[in-house]
């Protein structure tokens, strides 16, 4: 879990970079294309996998607890945790700008990785998730 005013600061970015894959990247981003699968599963092995987990299960038990210094280690994208309460827009900033800048542990994206390459990781990301967490957040995008 990240902290409120940090949590506010992510998703309140605006989203307008997404409106260009949001309307079919939305209606059903598992399905969309095998392909961003395939590379999501390779750009998180080569970006994310040491902080997050080879199958995005985490790599602290207590993810959920800050450390002394008040930071938060890198919680499981797996759909155990909170990812799934971010939507498409605040999951991509996340990726593309890291959480240094609002005092987290996450290094940036932008400028090493494409938009392409950051939705498909989320795509496949989403395609760790159980149906039921998956449905629940497609809701939300959907719902705004
Ligand atoms: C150096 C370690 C590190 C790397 C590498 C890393 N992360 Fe993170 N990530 C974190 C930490 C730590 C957090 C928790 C927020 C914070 O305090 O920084 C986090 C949070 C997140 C969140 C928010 C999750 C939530 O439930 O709120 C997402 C999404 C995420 N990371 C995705 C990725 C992806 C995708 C990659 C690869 C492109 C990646 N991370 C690479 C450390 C890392």
């Amino acid at each position: 879990m990240i902290g409120n005013r940090r949590k506010r600061a992510i998703v309140s970015v605006s989203l307008g970079m997404l409106m260009a894959y949001s309307v079919t990247a939305i209606s059903d981003i598992r399905g969309y294309d095998p392909r961003m699968l395939e590379r999501g599963k390779i750009v998180f092995q080569e970006n994310c996998e040491v902080c997050h987990g080879q199958n995005a299960e985490g790599t602290v038990k207590e993810w959920h607890k800050p450390d002394a210094q008040g930071q938060y280690p890198p919680p499981p994208l797996n759909g155990t945790a909170h990812t799934w309460h971010h939507s498409i827009g605040a999951l991509f900033h996340t990726i593309r700008n890291g959480t240094i800048s609002v005092g987290g542990n996450m290094p940036a994206r932008k400028g090493t990785l494409s938009d392409n390459e950051i939705l498909s990781v989320i795509v496949w990301l989403t395609s760790l998730w159980p149906d039921e967490i998956y449905r629940a957040w497609m809701q939300q995008n959907q719902d705004g």
